[in-house]
């Protein structure tokens, strides 16, 4: 099958079985013939690389009647924006280029005059957004949870009293809740917790934000659908690179008195690109297959563990509330060692290794070979 093709048939989904065979020795992504075939086990997504990327994009821009935006306004902005608003059950959305704006500013226009924010300690938005939120917005962020995935109903009542009860007043406006939690190997909150800190903040008239950058993931696990847990925030942020394969870019709902004119917020963080379309131009072919794809990439994940754990020298760990992370410990040969081996046979496994086990992500690359094949590079990468 040749690429025109293999693009012609719907995309790598559709291809899936295509692509599904076994893999020979050698650098298969250094080839032409090594586009779209690697299984890469570190990525929330296909993790592309440059030619399988602009291999799309120039695809997606051929196509009959494609559109571009301009200052990210129109053309496939606009038809995306729509479309993640339906999906989540909200009136209205917006593109933002990155995740990490998405979070600053639904926080900063849920929150208004009252300016406390409880986050979890363990959030991108606590740690990894370089204090934007308290630097540019003047919020007070107030970590709760260390070290853990869920805030209790308890830590939050308590900092609503405190604050109710200062010298001066001080409101909680807004809280921010990341799920499924990055900084913890991707576990999620507990649903029941999370239904019971909503309903409270809700009654206390704290406005509510979810992080949800991988939320796709969560309906597999918790049996909960992508318009339940949206409907339990007032905004909610989805990434439009991590599962589906965007260069960058990131889409902000809420009701529409939250969406409409906040363009010009972002135009003001300086966050209005010119010309958005190529980051996201081909993101709309994954979203509607992404939740059945992660079901399948899952499934095809136990039948590869299953096959795995027949060898005595792996070990495979899942976590109780664990999403698409597992970790594998591997006795015999170095974890880094098995990584570079790996990758010469077109599977990408993490390179750095910390607690000599490797932390694994599912994602729908794994459909590109069938589990036996897969278990294969694993067991000839112990010899060599
Ligand atoms: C949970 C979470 N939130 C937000 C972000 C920020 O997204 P971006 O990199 O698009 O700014 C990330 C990025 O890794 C993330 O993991």
């Amino acid at each position: 099958m040749d690429r025109r093709q293999f693009l012609a048939v719907g995309g790598l989904a559709a291809a899936t079985p295509v692509l599904g065979q076994g893999v020979g020795a050698g650098s298969m992504a250094d080839t032409a013939d090594g586009l779209f075939k690697r299984v890469n086990l570190v990525s929330d997504g296909l993790g592309l690389d440059s030619r399988e990327y602009a291999t799309l994009l120039h695809e997606a821009a051929m196509a009959d009647g494609f559109g571009t935006d301009y200052y990210s306004l129109g053309g496939p902005i606009a038809a995306l924006e729509r479309k993640f608003a339906n999906l989540l059950g909200k009136d209205a959305a917006m593109f933002v280029p990155t995740g990490t704006l998405a979070n600053h500013l639904a926080i900063r226009k849920l929150a208004g005059n009252d300016r406390r924010v409880l986050v979890q300690a363990e959030s991108h938005l606590y740690n990894d957004s370089g204090d934007c939120a308290q630097t540019l917005s003047g919020l007070n962020l107030i970590p709760l949870a260390s070290g853990r995935t869920t805030i209790d109903l308890a830590e939050i009542r308590s900092w609503v009293e405190r604050s109710a009860g200062g010298r001066v007043e001080t409101k909680v406006g807004a809280l921010s809740i990341e799920n499924p939690v990055r900084r913890m190997n991707h576990q999620m909150v507990d649903l029941a917790e999370l239904e019971r800190v909503c309903g409270y903040a809700r009654q206390q008239g704290i406005r509510l934000h979810m992080d949800g950058a991988r939320m796709f993931n969560l309906p597999f696990h918790s049996g909960k659908s992508i318009r339940d847990y949206a409907a339990l925030f007032d905004t909610v942020y989805v990434s439009l690179w991590k599962h589906f394969n965007g260069a960058s870019g990131a889409i902000l709902a809420g009701d529409s008195k939250f969406i409409d004119g906040l363009f010009h917020m972002r135009r003001m963080f300086g966050g209005a690109l010119p010309h958005a379309w190529p980051q996201v131009a081909f993101v709309e072919r994954y979203v509607d297959s992404y939740e059945d794809e992660y079901a399948k990439s899952w499934r095809a994940t136990d039948k590869l563990i299953e096959l795995l754990q027949t060898d005595g020298r792996f070990k495979v760990h899942k976590m109780p509330e664990g999403t698409s992370t597992f970790f594998l410990a591997v006795s015999d040969v170095a974890a880094e060692v098995l990584s570079e081996r790996a990758l010469r046979r077109g599977v990408i496994l993490p390179a750095q290794v910390g607690s000599g086990m490797l932390a694994l992500q599912v994602n729908p690359s794994v459909l590109r070979m069938a589990p036996a094949a897969l278990a294969q590079v694993f067991f000839e990468s112990m010899v060599g």
